[in-house]
């Protein structure tokens, strides 16, 4: 596995970044206040946002990554590109960021 110096809390600056560190509505800024375990096992809308294969999680695969660079179907929904709304998408380097902590399971 890559060694990464991605750590959770860089994670999270970026998806804060990305919503302008608002109260978004909906479903929330679910990744903060939560540990990295909590993070990891997130599911929005029956949606799980990180993809496990054989106990490896996978970057490119998960939802969360998916979403950030398009509309998505997952957990039988139909989800559009995030971040909804008002928000720009987000920069692809920075997906590829959380794509590659992903890959490198997610560092804490
Ligand atoms: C797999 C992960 C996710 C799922 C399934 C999901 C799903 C949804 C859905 C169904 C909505 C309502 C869409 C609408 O009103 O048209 C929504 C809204 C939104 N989502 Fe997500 N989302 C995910 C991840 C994210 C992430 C990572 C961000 C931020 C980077 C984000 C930011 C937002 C924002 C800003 C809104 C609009 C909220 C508001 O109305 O205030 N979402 N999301």
């Amino acid at each position: 596995m890559r060694m990464i110096e991605t750590r959770f809390a860089d994670i999270q600056r970026i998806l804060d970044e990305a919503v302008n560190n608002e109260d978004i509505g909906v479903h929330g800024p679910f990744w903060r206040g939560v540990t990295r375990d909590q993070f990891v096992a997130t599911e929005i809308f029956g949606c799980p946002i990180i993809h496990s294969e054989n106990g490896l999680l996978n970057g490119p695969q998960s939802p969360l990554v998916k979403i950030l660079r398009g509309p998505i179907e997952c957990g039988g929904g139909d989800f559009p590109q995030m971040p909804a709304g008002i928000f720009p998408p987000l920069a692809e380097e920075k997906i590829q960021t959380i794509s590659e902590w992903i890959d490198a399971q997610c560092p804490e």
